[in-house]
């Protein structure tokens, strides 16, 4: 049985899914994450604390470990931990692991541009620029890029601090706000840069694949049939298969293939993001991971090394990582789709209504809510996290995107201003 180490950073909205999985495969887990289980005693062999800020210490205390426990795989679950995974199983030499620094290309996004660059691809201008800049800086990275440009943090996910700005003030007061997002999520004091984008208009889809030996097999197209022309960039509705033509289609997974051999990415999930500007496919962004948040509960997967067998995104994941073929692989639904519900209100969550009805319209095969009521919440573009999500499947995505609307409707989320003073105490009543 092999032992696969799991790096699920403590926030992670991935860590059920995986932990199925690898149950469901029969597989012994080691859970790596930044903080100690209540119960770590009980759990020795099974479990590790690794500070996932600090990749390549976590590699060595990964190594003191696996000298007595040993690994097989190490698979990151997401956006947090993909360089410490990375950084570990190349120091445990585990089979099926990518290079280090085709990962922190990935994590950074001016590395993945300056790859992309450098393999031809077409991509949007860019400049760098930092946290400090005034506006003679801000002025020369507009220079470069031209209006409207988008800013955005190097190295965080989900949209977050990601700001549309149409001209020169507006791109002034996008570096503003997100540098003060950046000085208040970096305790440390060690402040990311940012990038500044021409902006790229066009439709915008999503690719979910998995890369073996180099080779990216591609799961699914998801359209996002939402708008997403700023000024932030909110993510809602996720629908596949995806309504472009069979040329536009093809271009996607074109460009898609072609990042991720630029960036040298052998194996394990990718989330791609491409925009089609008059047809030509750009790269938005690849992220060496599987789709965010609670969305892969959609995904259910066949390959060609069982064919009648349906298998979650995390099972083919986790067989990937352990070295198992598995050959091209299909969606089993016709169609499917998610809504991820943003929050629309910084404030206090009240309460959602509504999830019951929401839930009985004919397509909709789940509500779940992910934020407990009475907790503070914060919309784009300074929040990371999603009010719930809504799962639907069918015959064709026109049939599942309209379920996802009209359940979200149903939908009736109470969002308070926040107390002056903070949260108040629950009622007892
Ligand atoms: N240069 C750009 N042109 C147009 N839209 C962009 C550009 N960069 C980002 N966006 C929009 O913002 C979203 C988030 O940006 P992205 O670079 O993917 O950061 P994140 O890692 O937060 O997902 C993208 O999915 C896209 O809709
Ligand atoms: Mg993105």
């Amino acid at each position: 049985m092999p032992r696969v180490m799991l790096i699920l950073p403590t926030e992670t909205y991935r860590a059920t899914a995986f932990l199925h999985a690898a149950e469901e495969l029969g597989l012994q887990v080691v859970v790596a994450s930044n903080e100690a289980p209540t119960l770590a005693a009980l759990m020795e062999g099974r479990v590790l604390t690794l500070d996932l800020r600090r990749p390549a210490e976590s590699a060595e205390r990964a190594a003191d470990f696996a000298s007595r426990w040993p690994v097989d795989a190490v698979v990151g679950v997401d956006e947090g931990s993909v360089l410490t995974a990375a950084t570990v199983a190349e120091r445990l030499r585990t089979p099926s692991r990518n290079p280090v620094q085709s990962v922190a290309a990935t994590r950074d996004k001016r590395l993945l541009r300056q790859r992309l660059t450098e393999n031809g691809l077409p991509q949007p201008r860019f400049a760098a620029l930092d946290v400090h800049a005034g506006a003679a800086d801000i002025d020369s990275a507009i220079s470069v890029t031209g209006l409207p440009c988008v800013i955005k943090p190097v190295d965080l996910a989900a949209s977050r601090g990601v700001i549309r700005a149409d001209d020169r003030t507006a791109a002034g007061a996008a570096v503003v706000r997100v540098a003060s997002l950046l000085r208040e999520i970096c305790a440390d004091g060690s402040v990311s840069p940012l990038l500044v984008e021409s902006y790229v208009d066009g439709v915008e889809v999503a690719l979910e694949g998995l890369v073996h030996q180099g080779v990216l097999e591609v799961i699914a197209i998801f359209d996002k049939p939402d708008p997403l022309a700023g000024p932030f960039f909110e993510e809602t509705i996720y629908v596949t298969p995806s309504r472009l033509d069979d040329p536009a289609q093809v271009a996607v997974i074109s460009a898609a293939r072609d990042a991720v051999t630029a960036l040298g990415l052998q194996h394990g999930p990718v989330h791609a993001e491409v925009r089609m500007a008059d047809s030509v496919p750009i790269v938005i962004e690849v992220a060496a991971r599987s789709i965010g948040g609670l969305c892969s509960q959609i995904i259910r997967v066949e390959c060609d090394d069982a064919p009648g067998e349906t298998r979650s995104l995390e099972n083919v994941i986790l067989r990937e990582a352990c070295g198992l073929e598995l050959g091209a692989m299909h969606m089993v639904d016709r169609a499917c789709g998610v809504f991820m519900l943003p929050i629309s209100a910084a404030g206090i969550l009240r309460g959602i209504g509504g999830a019951n009805l929401a839930e009985s319209i004919p397509g909709i095969t789940g509500v779940t809510l992910s934020i407990p009521v009475g907790q503070p919440v914060v919309p784009l573009p300074e929040g990371d996290r999603y009010l719930g999500f809504i799962f639907a499947r069918g015959d064709s995505p026109e049939p599942v995107e309209s379920a996802l609307r009209e359940a979200q409707a149903l939908l009736d989320v109470d969002i308070r201003e926040m107390p002056p003073g903070g949260i108040e105490p629950p009622s007892t009543g």
